[in-house]
């Protein structure tokens, strides 16, 4: 758990896609053991604010909570939003793959141009620090959404060339949330709920990164601590194979092979083997480093920080900690109570 009690102590936070999964999770976190001054939370749709609202209304902190409409394809918005604020939390996307397939224009107003336009409105206004989110996909992708991200991360970590070190901009970088909107173990749910003979199985063989949200909110928590930007932090997660999640949740159901779908890959990767030139392993965490800087270097192996080996990789099928069926029912319990 997350426990920097200093962090944003009477400081103005922005999260981008303050409504979705991530950004419920995070304001939780936050106003349960942080005291910001002010926390806003910007999105595009006033009935998503308006049951967030409801839902955090009985909350002692409620108050600092400030719902602001906006989309970060409007850079003057954005930067009106920002205005007195310290640390941006960008979280906002469009995250579905074959959604991005379908719609490559809209996913790169949201992913890219958001990027660009949150780089642009955070140096205008001073902010502090921006962590933006991004996922495996972004890692060697081979559908828009990751290839999305990837622009992304690399916008964001070439806005430290602009700022002389006065905005900082890191990247978190992680796998499949466990029960986010979208994800398999939700379409799972669903299934069962509706007595479903069977369960999909894109491809037996295929495995994924899991994480939970609120591992994810204090991943992004202690990265926003030590960041000295440039930085992409990876956790170190575990991994299981979907057959696995399928025979946890419906032990009794048949598993119907569909094929892979467009977009999809068999395994994710988190690091490739040209990021491993400039990882660093430090506990829970990789962090790939950028190539230019020394000064990450030092203060990291200060830290305890070691490289990586030349030829590592970081995948979800060669994951030192893969789950087994046992392991994977304790965690679908633990976070779904399934
Ligand atoms: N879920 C996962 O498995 C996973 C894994 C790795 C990384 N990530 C990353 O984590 C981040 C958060 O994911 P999530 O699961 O919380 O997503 P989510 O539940 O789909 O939430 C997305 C949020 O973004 C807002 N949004 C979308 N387009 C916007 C725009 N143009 N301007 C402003 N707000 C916009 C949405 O609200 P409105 O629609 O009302 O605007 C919503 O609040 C994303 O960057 C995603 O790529 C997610």
């Amino acid at each position: 758990m997350f426990n920097n009690k200093k962090l944003f102590l009477n400081k103005n936070i922005i999260i981008t896609g303050g409504t979705g999964t991530f950004g419920q999770a995070f304001v939780k976190t936050v106003l349960d053991n942080l005291k910001p001054n002010k926390l806003i939370i910007l999105s595009r749709d006033e009935n998503k604010q308006y049951l967030m609202a409801e839902k955090f209304s009985k909350h002692p902190k409620f108050k600092c909570l400030r719902f602001f409409i906006g989309d970060v394809r409007d850079e003057s918005r954005l930067e009106m939003a920002m205005r007195d604020v310290d640390y941006v939390v960008h979280a906002a996307a469009l995250k579905h793959v074959p959604v991005a397939e379908y719609n490559p224009f809209e996913c790169i107003k949201t992913n890219v141009y958001g990027a660009e336009n949150i780089v642009n409105a955070a140096i205008k206004t001073k902010v502090k620090k921006v962590i933006a989110l991004s996922t495996d996909k972004a890692a060697n992708p081979i559908n828009l959404y990751g290839a999305s991200k990837l622009a992304s991360d690399k916008i964001f970590v070439a806005a430290n060339n602009l700022t002389g070190g006065k905005t900082l901009f890191s990247v978190v970088r992680y796998g499949n949330v466990i029960g986010s909107r979208g994800s398999v173990i939700l379409l799972y749910k669903k299934l069962i709920d509706e007595n479903s003979s069977f369960l999909p199985i894109t491809d037996p063989r295929m495995t994924r990164f899991w994480i939970s949200v609120e591992s994810g909110v204090d991943f992004v928590l202690s990265s926003m601590s030590i960041m000295l930007g440039g930085e992409i932090f990876i956790p170190k997660i575990p991994s299981a194979k979907i057959t696995d999640i399928a025979t946890a949740m419906g032990p009794s159901l048949k598993q119907k092979i569909i094929g892979i779908r467009n977009g999809e890959k068999l395994h994710e990767t988190m690091i490739n083997n040209d990021d491993a030139r400039n990882t660093l392993t430090l506990k829970n965490k990789y962090i790939i480093i950028p190539s230019n800087e020394d000064r990450h270097f030092s203060t990291l192996t200060k830290l305890g920080a070691k490289k990586v080996k030349e030829n590592f990789c970081y995948q979800s099928d060669k994951n030192p900690e893969t789950l087994n069926l046992n392991q994977v029912k304790k965690i679908l319990h633990k976070f779904l109570k399934f």
